[in-house]
């Protein structure tokens, strides 16, 4: 029995440090390094290369090591028959609603508007708009949607949530399904984005969509970069029917530096930062799959490959 660990993040050797300290008696292998390959049974990875994990006959069970598995799904070669998890961190979904509180609360104070006045040196008080008097909408209302609409919901904001399926969650005008997706964008004058990425959501946020938005909205993007068509996003800031946007992922990672995403003077680019898994308490969760998986037990937050998260 041996687990296989691929991680190209820079952190990747406090991620194993974590691991070993949370599985001291189990070997982990560090792709591509992964010597006998039928004493595989469990994968730990994130942005392994497509075809590869085809080569462990006796894989058990693979887990994401973050929340999304749109890299691992996409996969042409992915293993027929074997669970396959994300990792789900309370202190993840604290840490997106952290990142998406900063943002909508930089964009509800106006403080894009003060940037820019303070770049002319223009001393001009805007009207305040009260928390609950502005809408936010949330798409998505997993397990960072959720957190993020409690955190809001603190300020007073209105809040909108959309989803695939119907929910209830206190405080929140709960709305699902395609034909209810305009209902949210026509009155979210900050939209947060917290999809994954499907063949559902790739460029569901097109012009369409923001023509449906409230002139002077903002956007949020805190999931992938697919979802939002750039192209179209530059055009609704650049004609201000959008008024900015903050883009924690975009299409290409890492953006490179002659983008021209960088330069927009209304759009905020964070390096795909708004909530990274945390190796200590990951560690622990990982852990726990590769006893159970071990023990023929079915992994929690398992995803569902046909629907694509
Ligand atoms: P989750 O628990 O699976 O929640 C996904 C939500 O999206 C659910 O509410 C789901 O609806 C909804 N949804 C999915 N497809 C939909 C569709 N076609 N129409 C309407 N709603 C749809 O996922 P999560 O843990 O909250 O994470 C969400 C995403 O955040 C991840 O997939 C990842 O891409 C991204 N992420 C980004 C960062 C970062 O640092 N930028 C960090 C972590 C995660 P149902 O509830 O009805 O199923
Ligand atoms: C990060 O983007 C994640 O999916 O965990």
């Amino acid at each position: 029995m041996a687990i296989l660990f691929h991680c190209p993040w820079e952190n990747a050797d406090e991620w194993l440090a974590a691991l070993r300290s949370a599985m001291p008696r189990d070997e982990i292998r560090v792709w591509p390094n992964v010597g006998d390959a039928e004493e595989i049974d469990f994968a730990l990875v994130w942005q392994i290369p497509h075809g590869e994990l085809g080569a462990f006959p006796g894989l058990l069970g693979i887990s994401s090591l973050g929340a999304g598995v749109d890299g691992l799904l996409t996969d042409p070669e992915l293993p027929a028959n074997v669970q396959i998890a994300r990792l789900v961190d309370p202190l993840m979904a604290d840490r997106m609603a952290e990142y998406v509180c900063g943002n909508v609360l930089y964009y509800h104070l106006g403080h894009d508007r003060y940037a820019e006045q303070q770049r002319f040196g223009r001393w001009r008080r805007r009207p305040h708009v009260d928390a609950r008097d502005r809408f936010i909408g949330l798409l998505g209302l997993g397990h960072l949607g959720r957190r993020c609409a409690e955190r809001l919901g603190e300020f007073g904001f209105n809040l909108l949530g959309w989803s695939r399926g119907p929910k209830e969650i206190r405080g929140v005008h709960c709305l699902h399904g395609n034909d209810r997706l305009d209902e949210v964008l026509e009155r979210a004058g900050i939209l947060v984005v917290l999809l994954p990425l499907t063949i559902d959501t790739e460029n569901l946020l097109d012009k369409v969509a923001f023509n449906v938005m409230p002139r002077g909205a903002y956007l949020i993007n805190c999931s992938r970069g697919e979802i939002v068509d750039e192209e179209h996003l530059v055009a609704a800031l650049d004609s201000e029917r959008l008024a900015g946007a903050t883009l924690d992922a975009c299409r290409e990672e890492p953006l490179p530096a002659d983008h021209p995403l960088w330069k927009h003077p209304k759009i905020r680019i964070t390096p795909h930062v708004a909530s990274l898994s945390e190796p200590v308490t990951g560690a622990l969760i990982l852990a726990e799959q590769v006893r159970r998986a071990r023990r023929r037990q079915r992994l929690v937050d398992v995803v569902e490959v046909a629907r694509g998260y």
